[in-house]
């Protein structure tokens, strides 16, 4: 009978760290990283400078949380025992005073490394040194890994995230592990139980409709990327999401672009991410970034990704997102770069979702229309929604149950 227990106790504290990890992203994560806007030049003083807009900018009280080095932090070789060190350059007070740094804004903190032996931007990564790499992050208090693919030749993904994911678990601090494959394992089949967010795709770059090239290499565009999230949709869900990369809000769009790719992200539940230089933000990126509304959609607690409605034949696409109380959130989307007028009879267009198990039909039930950007209620589903909608923008709504 004691002996029945012991092994009861013993099995119950070896499986206490994975319980510890499973709450770590009920809903989609949330924060900033270096990588979109900087890349490889980041430094102490200018990270600094970024921890502090992201408190005074209201990025915080929006609900970002996390804020994430990329690659680039650390030293070309790692020191005489083999662990990884901080560019001493970069960051001359080291990788545990910076973390400090950002715990003390009450933000936590993420850093970057790679399942290969380089990372893609040549650092060292942590293939053969998974346990002692995730020992040390969390003796400096990283909060969220965000792990690549590169230089992992002959490496099998699925292998090389578990093994990481369970030295993360080992290290007996909770840590996101936020897997970067690109997409090129289908990880959404087989990362469940080893991460909280999985890239869907490859690279994004700050471009709506057509991507342009950058040092010989093409990054994907808004609508790319959007494009190839749809048969993937059911793999997502509370603790686990699909990550169709990081924001570009901020970086060189159109102030409707910068709008609409956010609205896209909040449909897609996805991990917002934003990439932009918080310091010298405008107020209209401020305002898209820490849209209260479009956040709450994103970061409903169904967390039940939108579908394609409808693709009308000129380009108007409608997507529909299930929410956790019965609303239902729908943005229409103006692929083209011309105006485009909208009239969407509701009664005529019955929402049906088997994945979530949602049937609508306004010719039976009415909801109230609120406008996510106008920030006003624009009548019911009633009547048809009649709208001119401007080139590469959207118009999101909340539907609200009357
Ligand atoms: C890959 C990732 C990017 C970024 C770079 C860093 O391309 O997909 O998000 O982390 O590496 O080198």
């Amino acid at each position: 009978m004691k002996k029945a227990l012991l092994a009861l106790l013993v099995a119950f504290s070896a499986a206490l760290p994975l319980f510890a990890q499973e709450n770590l992203a009920p809903t989609p994560p949330m924060g900033w990283n270096s990588w979109n806007i900087f890349q490889t030049n980041i430094n102490e003083p200018l990270l600094k400078s970024m921890v502090d807009a992201y408190v005074t900018s209201g990025m915080k009280d929006a609900g970002y949380t996390y804020f994430v080095l990329d690659d680039g932090w650390m030293g070309m070789e790692r020191d005489a025992n083999g662990q990884l060190i901080a560019d001493p350059k970069k960051f001359p007070n080291g990788m545990k005073a910076f973390a400090d740094y950002v715990h003390s804004r009450g933000l936590k903190f993420g850093i970057y490394n790679c399942a290969g032996t380089k990372t893609c931007a040549g650092y060292p990564g942590t293939r053969g040194h998974e346990y002692e790499d995730a020992r040390l992050y969390a003796s400096w208090g990283v909060d969220y890994l965000k792990f690549d693919w590169c230089y992992a030749e002959g490496e099998n993904a699925k292998e090389a995230y578990k093994t990481m994911s369970v030295a993360l678990k080992a290290s007996g601090r909770p840590i996101v592990f936020s897997l970067c494959e690109w997409g090129s394992n289908r990880p959404w089949l087989w990362a469940k139980d080893d991460g909280q967010l999985w890239r869907s795709t490859g690279d994004i770059g700050p471009y709506f409709a057509e991507s342009q090239s950058k040092n010989g290499w093409k990054p994907l565009s808004v609508l790319n990327i959007l494009d190839r999230q749809d048969s993937i949709r059911q793999y997502a869900g509370p603790g686990h999401w699909n990550d169709p990369d990081m924001l570009e809000v901020g970086n060189g769009m159109t102030y409707n672009e910068d709008k609409s790719h956010f609205s896209l992200w909040c449909m897609l539940a996805a991990p917002l991410m934003s990439g932009n230089n918080l310091h010298t933000m405008s107020p209209q990126t401020t305002g898209i970034l820490t849209n209260k509304d479009a956040i709450a959609i994103d970061q409903d607690p169904l967390g039940m990704e939108c579908f394609k409605y409808k693709m009308s034949a000129d380009s108007v696409e409608t997507l529909v997102r299930p929410l956790a109380n019965g609303d239902l959130a729908v943005c229409f989307l103006n692929r083209m770069d011309k105006p485009q007028s909208i009239s969407f009879d509701w009664a005529a267009n019955a929402i049906n979702d088997a994945t979530s198990k949602t049937n609508v039909d306004f010719a039976q039930s009415t909801y109230k229309l609120h406008d996510l950007w106008s920030k006003k209620d624009i009548g019911t589903t009633k009547k048809p929604l009649k709208q001119t909608i401007a080139a590469h923008d959207v118009v999101m709504l909340r539907l609200i149950r009357q």
